[in-house]
């Protein structure tokens, strides 16, 4: 485990950029979008179609910000709806960067419901997503580091690593799988 990087980057040797690696804050984005009936369920409620659209959209924005190169979305790696979003409520979905390692890079996206009359805001949904920087021949290419500044960043960028390591070993099993029915 490599200690979590700092600005001044003491202890890390040349194992992290850390001059030009950029905080979360610097990749932060929020979308807002007011939901209609066009984004309706059958039960009435708002699709969980349009909210994973707009959690990759906004995820893959704060991670071409981040990398300022294309990304794309490898992975959308959890996602959670806990509780229903109602058409009239305005959405706020808030991304941004968690950590990045060589060439991908994991977002952190929180979707709020916001009910317009009461200002009351929910969190509706909570999802993490890989995306992979890309040059211009649509190789994957380096990005820069994630360099946490507050507490719950530093803690985010720790607990990273835990997903990393189960995506690789999810990755692992499925190409195995798939080479077993070809
Ligand atoms: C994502 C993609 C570029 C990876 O290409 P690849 O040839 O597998 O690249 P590599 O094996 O060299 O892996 C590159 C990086 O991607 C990561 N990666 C690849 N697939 C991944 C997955 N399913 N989940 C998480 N990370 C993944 C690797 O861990 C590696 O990260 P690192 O450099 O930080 O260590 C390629 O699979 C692709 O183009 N997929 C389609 C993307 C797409 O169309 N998305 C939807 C629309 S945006």
């Amino acid at each position: 485990m490599i200690p979590v990087p700092t600005r001044t980057g003491v202890g890390l040797g040349t194992l992290i950029d850390v001059e030009n690696g950029k905080s979360p804050q610097e990749s932060a984005v929020t979308l807002t979008q007011m939901m209609h009936p066009e984004h309706a369920n059958p039960l009435g409620n708002v699709h969980g179609g349009w909210i994973l659209k707009l959690i990759d959209e906004a995820g893959g924005i704060a991670a071409a910000r981040h990398a300022r190169l294309p990304a794309v979305t490898a992975e959308i790696d959890t996602v959670s709806f806990r509780e229903a979003v109602h058409v009239g409520n305005l959405v706020h979905v808030n991304a941004k960067l968690i950590r990045s390692w060589r060439t991908s890079m994991e977002a952190e996206v929180i979707v709020e419901a916001e009910d317009l009359l009461s200002g009351e805001r929910r969190v509706t949904s909570v999802a993490y997503l890989v995306f992979v920087a890309l040059d211009f021949n649509g190789k994957p290419t380096p990005v820069v580091p994630v360099i946490p500044e507050t507490p719950e960043e530093k803690l985010k960028w720790e607990q990273a690593d835990k997903r990393r390591q189960e995506r690789l070993a999810r990755r692992e099993q499925e190409r195995a799988n798939l080479s077993l029915q070809h």
